[in-house]
């Protein structure tokens, strides 16, 4: 079987290289991206990369992911996860598996990032291993979509 995977990046996270690098370190989004589709290459997943810093943007994209074929989604909203009900509803309005990662452990930082709104309509949430994050998310999803075939 084939496996399709998105990896949905939410705001701010364009300027990762440059953002807080104690908190997101020195890669940018692009150097990371390369070295999740090189795992994801040896798992034999195909992946696709988003980055938006708008909320409909990464709604619409879950909404669509199933009927473009996509298995799972791995999924750091950044800020959206501590406040968007609306993001919340549309992972919960689809099939679609969803992965929520953090490159920073938002239960060690400050108090407004502990709660996550996201977190009860996704599978599981990875949270503190910087890039690997989105590594363990990819193994995490193929195990759920190898259980699927
Ligand atoms: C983040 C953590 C969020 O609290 C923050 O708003 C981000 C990035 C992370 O990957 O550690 O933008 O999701």
């Amino acid at each position: 079987m084939n496996k399709k995977i998105y990896i949905i990046n939410g705001p701010n996270l364009n300027m990762l290289g440059k953002r807080e690098p104690v908190y997101y370190g020195n890669e940018t989004l692009d150097e990371i991206n390369n070295q999740i589709k090189n795992k994801a290459k040896e798992l034999g997943i195909e992946v696709e990369f988003f980055q938006s810093n708008y909320e409909g943007d990464i709604i619409s994209l879950i909404h669509t992911a199933e009927d473009k074929g996509c298995h799972g989604i791995i999924l750091n909203a950044a800020a959206f996860t501590h406040y968007s009900i609306a993001i919340h509803d549309a992972i919960t309005s689809v099939d679609t598996p969803v992965v929520e990662v953090h490159l920073s452990n938002i239960h060690k930082r400050e108090e407004f990032r502990h709660k996550s709104v996201i977190a009860r309509a996704c599978v599981g949430q990875i949270s503190g291993f910087g890039k690997n994050s989105y590594i363990l998310a990819l193994y995490a999803l193929d195990n759920i979509i190898k259980g699927k075939e």
